[in-house]
């Protein structure tokens, strides 16, 4: 298949992937499976697709880097404007709980601090998603890639909401926290490092560090329990899996997908050097 072609379908398959979650939410609003509080569950459904697809986009640069498969690129716009609009629909929802009167909504966003970094969140990512177009960017110039840089402090923001909203358990955002450190301590390490296995090695270990810091942090200021707690807790074998392990879990999966895909690169080079030297005669 020629790489054009290739990037064609690429770019259709996650378009369908995009859409599920929203066609699966609109089904099951449809056969009135959403439980006994419909719209508290439609806007965690939809908090939850933003936050992922917040992290799939952030994930697009270091999956290329460790795969060497350009084409990978060629999908970030779509998934960072589904991050948009998913944070669209979820405020959408919340508009309409509160029976469209925007006077409350206002006030409501102004007076709960997590509903306010919800908003500054969603415009963060609503200028991203208008000004991501060809035209914007050269439109902006070398400003596009400054404004673009918003995306970490909306992720953080984001992550932020999504803790205070979880109240009392918040292994979720944990683990969201947990994978976005892995995608930010990616950033600043060196490339050649992040490039090898000692390195994705190292992200895991960071990363299920970052996510113990994240959990000790939130139960220690929120609730003020102890960091042994936890400790002993994480170490326990009967708890697995806590959120720790889930972010050491998907590190390490990060490893062998990267292990399996050079193994299969390089096993194509050998066959093909091997084909070459064996139908094409020397002179
Ligand atoms: C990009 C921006 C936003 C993101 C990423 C986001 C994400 C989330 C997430 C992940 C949750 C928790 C879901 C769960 O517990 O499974 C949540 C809950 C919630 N969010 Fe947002 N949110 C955003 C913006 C907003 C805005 C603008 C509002 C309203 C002004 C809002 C209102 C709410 C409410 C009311 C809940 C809790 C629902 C409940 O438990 O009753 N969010 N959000």
């Amino acid at each position: 298949m020629s790489t054009q072609r290739l990037i064609f379908w690429l770019r259709q398959a996650t378009l369908v992937l995009l859409c599920l979650p929203a066609l699966h939410l609109a089904w099951r609003w449809y056969a009135d499976d959403l439980g006994a509080r419909p719209v508290t569950e439609a806007t965690h459904v939809t908090g939850d697709w933003t936050v992922v697809f917040l992290l799939c986009s952030l994930a697009l640069t270091p999956a290329r880097a460790a795969l060497g498969w350009m084409p990978l690129v060629q999908i970030r716009r779509r998934i960072g404007v589904a991050a948009a609009l998913y944070a669209g629909l979820h405020f959408l929802i919340y508009v309409a709980d509160q029976k469209w009167d925007l006077v409350v909504v206002a006030l409501e966003i102004v007076k709960r601090f997590y509903l306010t970094i919800g908003f500054v969140t969603l415009l963060m990512l609503a200028a991203l998603a208008i000004t991501s177009t060809n035209g914007w960017q050269r439109r902006l110039k070398r400003n596009w890639k400054r404004l673009h840089w918003l995306i970490y402090p909306a992720a953080v923001l984001a992550l932020l909401h999504f803790f205070i909203q979880s109240k009392a358990n918040v292994g979720e955002p944990t683990v969201a926290a947990g994978l976005f450190a892995w995608l930010m301590l990616w950033r600043l390490m060196p490339a050649k490092l992040s490039a090898s296995f000692l390195g994705l090695f190292l992200l895991a270990i960071g990363a299920t560090l970052s996510a113990f810091l994240f959990e000790v942090a939130w139960y220690g200021l929120v609730n003020g329990i102890n960091p042994m707690r936890l400790l002993n807790a994480d170490i326990d074998p009967d708890l697995f899996p806590r959120p720790v392990h889930k972010v050491f879990v998907a590190s390490l999966a990060a490893i062998a997908l990267v292990a399996a895909w050079r193994g299969t690169a390089g096993l194509k080079r050998l066959w093909t050097q091997r084909y070459i030297r064996t139908t094409i005669p020397t002179s």
